[in-house]
């Protein structure tokens, strides 16, 4: 299958097969992959949590429009954001860098200035949003990440945070929760799998200057 087929065999799985688990090795190839995301200076405001525990993502279906897919699918994705990063995050990724690049913490204190500065230079709901923008882009190259890999989710957008939030106990790991993306297998019986893709011919959707 080239890029094209595969991005066709994805769709937003409706109905999941409650008794196909993703293995270890694919739950860590979409870690690692989610991890390589470009994010905004490089500084990860977006991190994600798996939720495997069958009787929590059964508590979350009633916060989540009441979609199965949360509880029924091989495991759910939340796509958190730590709307509370500032001059602490900012030197944790320059440590990191430094130490990943072998080079003195003092050839990037111009960088890590301009960094806090920005970030004090948004109030609260511009932060949010800002953060949130990265935890789509994540979200997006997870999708792709699946149909590369023959892996079904079903990205949701339609859920409670605060009720995620307070079930995931996010707040003691400085989280939010942003988005949610359940993984796994899809089952046969998903007429939603069949149905032609509804997109904008390709000659109405670019514009040409
Ligand atoms: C940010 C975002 C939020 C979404 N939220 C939901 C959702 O809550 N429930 C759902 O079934 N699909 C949701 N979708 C899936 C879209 O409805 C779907 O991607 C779109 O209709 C195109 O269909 P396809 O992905 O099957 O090609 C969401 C998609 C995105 C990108």
């Amino acid at each position: 299958m080239n890029i094209i087929d595969k991005l066709n065999w994805r769709y937003a799985v409706k109905q999941f097969d409650v008794e196909k688990k993703l293995s270890e090795e694919q739950i860590s190839t979409l870690v690692r992959a989610a991890n390589l995301t470009a994010t905004s200076f490089g500084l990860q405001p977006s991190k994600i949590v798996i939720v495997e525990n069958k009787e929590l993502r059964e508590e979350l279906v009633q916060y989540s429009w009441g979609q199965r897919q949360v509880a029924d699918a091989s495991h759910l994705l939340v796509i958190t954001i730590n709307s509370e990063a500032g001059d602490n995050e900012v030197d944790e990724y320059v440590k990191r860098t430094a130490d990943l690049r072998s080079i003195p913490e003092e050839n990037l204190e111009g960088m890590s200035k301009m960094v806090k500065g920005f970030l004090k230079g948004m109030d609260d709901n511009q932060k949010h949003a800002w953060m949130a923008n990265q935890a789509h882009i994540v979200l997006g190259n997870l999708l792709t990440i699946c149909a590369v890999e023959g892996i079904d989710a079903c990205p949701i957008a339609g859920f409670q945070p605060e009720k995620y939030d307070e079930i995931l106990d996010l707040k003691m790991d400085g989280q939010k929760s942003v988005l949610v993306l359940p993984v796994g297998f899809r089952l046969d019986s998903d007429k939603y799998a069949s149905l032609a893709k509804v997109r904008m011919a390709d000659s109405d959707y670019v514009i040409m200057k």
